[in-house]
């Protein structure tokens, strides 16, 4: 089993330290790391955010373990040069177009969310994000125009790309509650017409799943007055990564939010994924330990289920992260005074009590 581990930048590398301990706390045999440079810290290595180096890297193993990219040194650079353009390169190279997200209300955080305790705790839902397409990708650039410089992006989705994230939507929804909310802005978008209509047509397929749709200004609306009402959320791009920020602050914090982005390709032993936390490199605190790791080594737990195999050991560090949630072991994004490494330790000691 070989895992491309991509650290990144900011607080990056610090969780993901945190989730490696966590990965060799569970001593699975016959696992073979790789560790690449990305973004920023690859931008001042290599001459490139994404070096080519990196992307055979993450495609020569089964699983890619994220931290994060960005770096305020690199915003003033032309857009190929800045680390973001690593993240995004490395989920269009690997064809990784299906992103999950979940948000899920944790025991003993009612409190700490910014949300009633009664709703926090109702929260249950999966945000499937569009990776590939959207405004994201499409053509882009500046121009002149009579009000000065133009900045413009073309925003696109055709019906294959639609119906792929649909079909992982609605697999999702049946192994859950069987709900799908799609959320666009059909009103207004042409994008948002075609993705609705093939969403239709897809639903189809899954007639044991509830379909519905919702505009995106009404389903910010909706997840912070009733969250409980979502099972999936299926969405594009950038719906998807704003919502699924919002949704991570309705339950707690953004330090504890996961993700997934999967493709078409299988491995050994499961399927070839990327795993990463949905936060960036958080350079307000990066080099200080107050970074939380939980988010990190939850998306360790999605890698061990979707791209290895192993549920049993996904499920185990879920517990993990549970109890020490449930034990008042809250960082400084959740009103505590863990460190990172405080928070990793006592995730690695409700380990040794778990089978
Ligand atoms: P961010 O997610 O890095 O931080 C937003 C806020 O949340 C900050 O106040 C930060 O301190 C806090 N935060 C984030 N993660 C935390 C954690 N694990 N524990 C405690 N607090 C945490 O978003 P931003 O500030 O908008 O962006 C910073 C940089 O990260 C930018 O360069 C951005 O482009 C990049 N970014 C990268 C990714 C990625 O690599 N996938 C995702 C989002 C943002
Ligand atoms: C995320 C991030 C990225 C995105 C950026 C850094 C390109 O915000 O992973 O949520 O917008 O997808
Ligand atoms: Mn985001």
């Amino acid at each position: 089993m070989k895992i491309a581990v991509l650290p990144g930048d900011g607080i990056g590398p610090e969780v993901t330290r945190a989730a490696l301990r966590v990965l060799d706390a569970l001593a699975l045999p016959g696992l073979v790391l790789f560790e690449g440079d990305v973004g920023g810290i690859a931008y001042k290595r290599h001459g490139h955010p994404l070096p080519q180096e990196t992307i055979d890297m993450a495609r020569a193993a089964d699983a890619v373990l994220f931290g994060a990219v960005g770096d305020p040194a690199c915003d003033d650079l032309p857009r190929e040069h800045r680390p973001e353009q690593a993240i995004l390169g490395l989920r269009s190279e690997l064809g990784l177009f299906a992103n999950l997200r979940p948000a899920a209300g944790w025991p003993g955080l009612e409190d700490l969310s910014p949300l009633k305790p009664q709703l926090a705790r109702g929260i249950d839902l999966l945000v499937v994000r569009e990776l590939n397409g959207d405004v994201y990708f499409g053509a882009k650039g500046e121009r002149d125009s009579d009000g000065g410089r133009e900045g413009w992006d073309s925003m696109a989705y055709n019906e294959a790309e639609v119906r792929r994230i649909a079909h992982a939507g609605f697999r999702a929804a049946q192994s859950r509650r069987k709900r799908l909310t799609s959320v666009d802005k059909a009103n207004v978008l042409e994008t948002s017409r075609i993705w609705r209509e093939t969403v239709i047509a897809v639903a189809a397929d899954y007639p044991d799943v509830e379909l519905d749709h919702m505009y995106v200004d009404n389903a910010a609306m909706q997840l912070v007055k009733s969250p409980g009402q979502f099972d999936v959320i299926l969405t594009g791009n950038l719906f998807g990564d704003i919502l699924s920020d919002q949704a991570s602050a309705c339950v707690g914090s953004i330090g504890l939010l996961p993700s997934a982005s999967l493709g078409e390709r299988k491995t050994e032993y499961g399927t070839f994924g990327l795993y990463e936390p949905i936060h960036g490199s958080a350079p307000d605190i990066a080099g200080q330990g107050k970074a939380n790791p939980l988010a990190a080594i939850l998306s360790l737990a999605m890698l061990l289920r979707h791209s290895l195999g192993r549920e049993a050991d996904a499920g185990r560090v879920e517990r993990a992260v549970a109890q020490v949630l449930a034990d008042g072991v809250h960082g400084a994004d959740l009103g505590g005074s863990a460190s990172t490494e405080t928070i990793a330790e006592a995730v690695l000691k409700a380990l040794e009590t778990i089978s």
